[in-house]
């Protein structure tokens, strides 16, 4: 990108963004954080990328997860590790299915800013600015609390360079180790699936023995005791953003080093606004979340703004339209990137469109919604003939009860026991494992279909 500046962003319409009042405060922050070393390298960045054009291709699967928003109050080794495993079991299990590798990206370490659908709450009369992610404000309903501080941004640097730490530890410490996780069956001793669920697990277990006979299981098979573990979030907080953004000394292009991934949000997707903007001129893998309202044009826009020499790896759309809608939205977008000709990565997230109220009163999602999307999703690409490159699922490692159904069915009397979220309903551990078991299913299915096909 010739002229592109970091600060460009500036000049154009933004949405979704705090209004610092404190101005001296807010250039301080900014100052120091300009200052702190980037959490992420160059090179990490461009092996993602790399990896993601194999995903385009159908040579590997895209399993992107983590929490709606990262929160102050939950962070902990315990989530980080939990989260981190039942991610290492989906991708197992969903390695399996597909028989690719899985590339594995965590909303995590970073994923702390979010769009709301208004910007001001009113309770008895009173009304406040909406809570907006821990990186801006605090939830309690308070003027104090609810006023965008800007020093929460070095918090959750601070929050994200540590989550990273331990991430980096666990992928290459040892913990990755495949024969550390396939205990993943435990949790699924009974219910409807559980037969199933145990025999894939007995040939998953079969061939790791296999494995350790053939001598394929020593210390040389290096590939089966790391793992590559990435990170993402939306790129919401442009202030935080640009002051994390640097020059890369060996490619000398702008490096957005506060995650790996970025992603511009449904709501903040404007062709010319200040999100598209500013993830235009970094080198980052990147992504687009894609609800009802992307119209054809706003993606042929998007797909030459955001990537111009049509680079494989580096564009990722993230499908979000809800189960039962599906059909009447993404063909017609996978059209216009047919048209264009343009290089994507197809990605489903079947949680945002499948967001509802329970009985009881809380934001809720249910399993089997979350299921048929990614069915229609992947039923879509086959009769498209495009490669459906795969899940983004908002989840956590911990035993919640957030969104309904599953194996271990979650009822919305039982939401109230367990719900933790700092925004929107996760699937917990279980959920995540038992999708991650139905999708390789509907992979192994694919993958027939098409050697049949190719005869
Ligand atoms: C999210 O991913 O948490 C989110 C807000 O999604 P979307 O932009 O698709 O609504
Ligand atoms: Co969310």
């Amino acid at each position: 990108m010739t002229n592109w500046q970091k600060s460009d962003w500036r000049n154009k319409p933004r949405v979704q963004m705090p209004e610092y009042l404190d101005h001296a405060a807010l250039n301080n922050v900014e100052a120091q954080l300009a200052k702190y070393p980037l959490l992420v390298f160059a090179g990490e960045a461009k092996r993602l990328k790399n990896q993601l054009a194999d995903v385009a291709e159908g040579r590997a699967f895209l399993l992107q997860g983590g929490d709606c928003a990262e929160s102050f109050a939950e962070f902990s080794s315990d989530n980080i590790r939990d989260t981190f495993k039942v991610m290492l079991q989906m991708a197992m299990v969903l390695t399996y299915g597909a028989k690719v590798p899985v590339v594995k990206v965590g909303r995590m370490a970073g994923q702390f800013a979010k769009p709301r659908s208004a910007p001001t709450e009113t309770i008895d009369g009173v009304e406040l600015p909406s809570f907006r992610g821990d990186i801006i404000n605090d939830l309690p309903f308070t003027a104090e609390a609810r006023t965008p501080n800007p020093d929460k941004m070095l918090q959750a640097y601070t929050q994200a360079a540590a989550t990273l730490n331990l991430l980096r530890a666990f992928s290459k410490g040892g913990y990755a180790d495949v024969h550390q996780v396939h205990s993943w069956t435990l949790g699924f001793t009974s219910g409807g699936n559980a037969a199933k669920y145990r025999d894939m697990a007995g040939h998953i277990t079969d061939a790791l023995d296999f494995m350790k006979a053939a001598g394929l299981d020593s210390d040389r098979a290096n590939t089966l005791k790391t793992v590559d573990f990435y990170t993402s979030h939306e790129a919401l907080l442009l202030e935080y953003e640009e002051a994390l953004c640097r020059i890369d000394s060996l490619t000398g292009k702008p490096l957005a080093g506060s995650g790996h991934f970025l992603w511009i949000g449904d709501r903040t997707r404007q062709p010319d606004g200040a999100h598209v903007n500013f993830l235009k001129g970094v080198s980052n893998p990147i992504g687009v979340k894609c609800g009802p309202s992307m119209t054809s044009e706003d993606l042929k826009r998007l797909l030459g703004d955001l990537n111009p020499e049509n680079e494989a790896g580096r564009l990722t759309l993230i499908a979000r339209f809800g189960a039962g809608s599906v059909g009447d939205y993404l063909p017609r977008l996978i059209d216009t990137v047919n048209k264009e000709g343009a290089n994507v990565v197809w990605t489903c997230d079947p949680m945002h469109g499948n967001t509802i109220k329970s009985s009881t009163g809380f934001k809720t999602r249910p399993f089997d919604s979350v299921l048929r999307e990614v069915r229609e999703f992947f039923e879509i690409h086959a009769a498209e003939g495009t490669i459906p490159g795969g899940v983004h699922f908002e989840m956590t490692g911990q035993d919640v009860t957030e969104c309904t159904g599953g194996v271990r069915a979650v009822t919305d009397e039982d939401l109230s026991s367990r719900y933790h979220t700092a925004c929107d309903p996760r699937l917990n551990a279980s959920q995540s494992l038992e999708l991650a078991f139905l999708v390789a299913e509907e992979l192994s299915t694919l993958r027939d279909q098409r050697a049949v096909k190719a005869g």
